[in-house]
């Protein structure tokens, strides 16, 4: 059996997804390719989604700008991406199209790796979050859905923190702006960076100065161009432990490869070459 993946999003120029699960194929010992299809905005969206269903795709990535306008064209849809009103995944099967997330969970997953210790008594952790867009949606809830329950919120905008707030009742959730974050950033285990602020080209920036951190909690970005950020670099110096923003790309990958062709791969070697790549193109 062939089995064909892909991605759809535009533009893709420069996605490493291709990379990635070209070389869980080889991992899995499975036939198949992962091949990039862009939609122009302009494009009749309908129409392109029968061309991959048409080429007998068993699954596709969804990237910016359709995780949402993908939604009314499936049959079914998971609990997690529902929550999220945005889809990562999709599988074809039988003729029907499901719909997952796996950008949370994919988060907690490559975190959960890194720092088995941090897994431990989640409970107990206490966790700030950076940013209220997409990304930290999905996030806050996959970490509230693995069991931690301190999860605060840091953003420019405290509207769209509160949103995420009410996203989950499993988690406590305390809404600060960016500088009270600064203040307060030794309260706690695990700070997670994930506004676009650092990012390239504006590699100078941070949403918050990491001066009053605590010893060995966890610095966490999901940025990866540049692999080290601004925020990562500071938190280094001022004693953090560091998570770099590839590893989640890798991790949600990974869950998406598991959904289509329900074989389990390791990611620990790719993580390495990931790094490499990144490092390599910065
Ligand atoms: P993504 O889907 O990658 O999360 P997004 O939904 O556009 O992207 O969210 C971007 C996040 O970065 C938001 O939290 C945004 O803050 P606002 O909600 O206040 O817009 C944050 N962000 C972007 N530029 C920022 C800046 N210059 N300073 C502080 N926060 C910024």
């Amino acid at each position: 059996m062939q089995h064909k993946l892909g991605l759809i999003g535009y533009p893709l120029g420069h996605s490493l997804s291709p990379w990635i699960h070209g070389e869980f194929l080889k991992e899995a010992g499975l036939q198949g390719s992962y091949e990039k299809f862009e939609i122009p905005p302009d494009a009749d969206f309908k129409k392109a989604i029968q061309q991959l269903i048409d080429q007998q795709i068993i699954g596709f990535n969804i990237t910016v700008p359709y995780k949402e306008t993908i939604i009314p064209y499936l049959d079914e849809i998971d609990d997690k991406a529902k929550k999220m009103g945005a889809v990562n995944t999709v599988r074809i099967h039988a003729g029907k199209l499901t719909g997952y997330n796996t950008d949370g969970s994919g988060y907690v997953r490559s975190l959960e790796t890194a720092y088995p210790d941090f897994a431990c008594n989640k409970t107990d952790k206490k966790l700030l979050l950076l940013g209220a867009g997409g990304a930290a949606r999905g996030i806050y809830y996959a970490l509230a859905e693995a069991g931690y329950v301190q999860i605060d919120i840091a953003n420019r905008t405290k509207q769209s923190a509160e949103s995420i707030r009410q996203l989950s009742e499993k988690a406590q959730t305390k809404i600060l702006s960016l500088p009270e974050a600064e203040v307060h950033a030794h309260a706690y285990d695990a700070i997670i960076q994930t506004t676009s602020v650092g990012m390239e080209p504006n590699e100078d920036d941070t949403p918050i100065h990491l001066q009053h951190l605590k010893q060995g909690m966890i610095a966490s970005d999901i940025v990866y161009k540049p692999l080290e950020t601004r925020f990562l670099r500071e938190a280094s110096l001022l004693g953090a432990r560091l998570h770099h923003g590839h590893t989640m790309l890798l991790y949600q990958a990974q869950l998406a490869f598991e959904i289509w062709t329900q074989t389990s791969v390791g990611a620990d070697k790719l993580e390495q070459e990931l790094k490499k790549i990144l490092e390599g193109a910065s």
